[in-house]
């Protein structure tokens, strides 16, 4: 999704632009800009397509100032060229980027034309500059005439603005969006993601909801909707929020999909003490928030979406609470009924999806118990407006393609499951049971790993094929559709997931010799079935290939085209695992096609627009 990143300095800030923007790519863009501001005047450059084109034309026609704001535009209105790239401008003397989509667009611009602005995009984004100017006119402050344009837009923003005549000031406002201030040696700088800011240990502002901050070289002033003065608490940027290195990895996903025993092993740690689950699950709020729950409604989006149908299987069967869980773009317009003592838990990794912060803010104004997150970024809206909060340890996760926060999600999942049995009584025999396997869990990833070179020749006949089945059963059926999604998210190979016994109320009619069909095949109480499923696949001479437990039986696995063996772990755990070779496959099949796994064509790796 779009980015920002602005400085104000006493020093030249042009390159700091451009690195910081580099940083965001991951984020997903198709367009940027810069709008560089010395004593004498605006300047902007900007491209359609990626940094490296904006880089060229900053060689052709430098820019240079102490003052500058910089976006990656992911199009929303208008296509990506270079009319549409921000930064916007009015008069060449305001200058505006925006990340965020402004839905009374149409009515500002109707009532900006009638006063006399010509618009050269067709972007939402450029009423904002043209508001500021019709306030500017009306005898207004630089600050009060942003403040009154922001008034006006509805939807959702995060918006740093320059104006010639204040040079070296920076507005920047949010709602909806992130946005954050940050102090370094030189300056400050207003960047949506941390991880733009190329000085380590800075302090950062999170901006709140509505809050408008006048920042320049040597002060930073913060202010909420109403321009009534406030003050933000900065904290200190430790290294490992803001560094993402490929290592020795060929992408940010290769790397990520790696690092998973290691970041599980994080996302445990001191959680679980003796078997049972400690306070220090939660990283804001308590246990507290768990009294006398009886129904839990899950909510999420994507890859959350499906950590959290695997949620509702073990809660229904470890914990004998009822769940539900829905995409957050249907639950947030369908006026969903509360039954009593019901808790809301929306499970994000950005913790900036705006469906599903839309979702916890309907919820929080409606009669649950309480809302709970789960979620990978500290400070995020999400962490911030969820009463209690666990956060996940994954470390930053650059790939578009979630593949640690997924484990680790599951692996919080796993600790609320077990903490909820302990409040509804569970027998201990079963959370021990489940306890030890979640100790043994990096471990059991790591085994799963070995799985890669196996698992590519898999994916070099996938690469061939045009579209593939994944068929689970059970708790390993939310995992066939995140397998599914992470294949057609990266490699564009069309693919779908059904629960096995679904197969022959219709799909089974898509299967021919040519059809690659991957089941997860655990050693469970359903094998037996799933295999029935498997031999229904096999008289149509579907092409079979089973990821199975190293123990399940051969007969199951006859006839088969490939079968890969690994050590699935205990039943509990064993969704969890079986990502992995799910993610590999998904990886080495986008390899295979020449795909650019970490910023696959149209994706955006935080969604903060409806
Ligand atoms: O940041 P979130 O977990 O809220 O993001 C939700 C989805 O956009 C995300 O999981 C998406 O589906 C991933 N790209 C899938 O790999």
């Amino acid at each position: 999704m779009c980015g920002i990143v602005g400085a104000t300095a006493q020093n030249e800030v042009v390159n700091l632009i451009v690195d910081g923007l580099r940083t965001l790519e991951y984020r997903g863009y198709d367009s940027a800009g810069i709008a560089a501001q010395n004593a004498e005047e605006v300047m902007i450059r900007k491209e359609p397509g990626k940094i490296s084109a904006l880089q060229n034309s900053l060689v052709k026609n430098p820019v240079s100032g102490n003052c500058a704001i910089g976006h990656t535009r992911w199009a929303t209105h208008g296509k990506p060229n270079r009319e549409n790239a921000h930064p916007h401008v009015s008069g060449n003397a305001i200058a505006v980027v925006h990340n965020g989509i402004i839905e009374n667009s149409a009515e500002l611009k109707q009532l900006l034309v009638n006063c006399g602005y010509r618009f050269a995009s067709e972007t939402d984004s450029e009423t904002i500059p043209h508001l500021v100017d019709l306030y500017l006119s009306a005898g207004n402050s630089f600050f009060e005439a942003c403040r009154k344009a922001i008034s006006h837009l509805e939807g959702s923003y995060a918006v740093a603005i320059t104006f010639a005549n204040e040079p070296g000031k920076i507005i920047a406002a949010r709602k909806g969006s992130p946005l954050i201030v940050a102090q370094g040696e030189q300056g400050f700088m207003v960047v949506s993601d941390v991880i733009a800011l190329q000085e380590k240990n800075q302090i950062v502002y999170y901006l709140e909801e509505g809050d408008i901050a006048e920042v320049s070289a040597d002060n930073c002033e913060f202010y909420d909707s109403k321009g009534k003065r406030v003050s933000r608490t900065g904290t200190r940027l430790g290294q490992s929020e803001c560094v993402a290195t490929k290592k020795d990895f060929d992408s940010f996903m290769q790397k990520e999909i790696f690092e998973q025993p290691e970041a599980v092993r994080a996302t445990l740690a001191r959680r679980l003490v003796n078997g049972k689950v400690s306070e220090r699950l939660f990283d804001k709020g308590s246990s507290a928030i768990l009294d006398g729950v009886e129904n839990i409604h899950i909510v999420a989006c994507g890859t959350s979406l499906n950590a959290g149908h695997v949620a509702k299987y073990w809660l229904e069967s470890v914990a004998g609470i009822p769940c539900q869980v829905e995409i957050a773009s249907e639950y947030r317009y369908r006026n969903p009924v509360v039954p009593p003592k019901t808790l809301f838990l929306s499970i994000s990794q950005s913790g900036e999806t705006a469906d599903t912060l839309a979702a916890l803010r309907f919820a929080n104004d409606s009669p649950y118990l309480g809302s709970l997150g789960i979620c990978n970024t500290n400070n995020s809206s999400l962490f911030r407006e969820s009463e209690a909060a666990i956060l996940t340890k994954a470390g930053v996760e650059v790939g578009v393609a979630s593949t640690k926060a997924l484990t680790t999600q599951l692996t919080a999942l796993a600790l609320l499951v077990l903490k909820i049995g302990e409040l509804r009584n569970t027998p201990d025999a079963v959370l021990h049971n489940i306890a030890d396997a979640l100790l043994n869990l990096p471990s059991a990833l790591d085994e799963a790993l070995k799985t890669e070179e196996k698992i590519k020749e898999v994916a070099r006949s996938i690469s061939r094929h045009k579209s593939v089945l994944f068929l689970g059963r059970g708790h390993h059926y939310p995992v066939a559709v995140e397998g599914a999604l992470k294949l057609k998210e990266i490699s564009y190979v069309h693919a779908e997931a059904y629960a096995a016994g679904e197969l022959k109320h219709g799909p089974l009619a898509l299967v021919d010799g040519s059809m690659p069909v991957v089941v997860l095949c655990p050693e469970n109480n359903l094998l037996e079935k799933l295999s029935s499923n498997i031999e229904e696949v096999k008289a149509r001479h579907g092409q079979v290939y089973l990821l199975a437990d190293h123990d399940i039986s051969s007969q199951t696995c006859r006839g088969a085209k490939n079968t890969i063996e690994f050590e699935g772990g205990d039943s509990f755990i064993s969704p969890i695992i079986f990502n992995v070779p799910l993610q590999l496959l998904a990886y080495h099949t986008a390899e295979f096609l020449g795909k650019n796994v970490d910023q696959p064509r149209n994706l955006a790796k935080s969604v903060t627009v409806e």
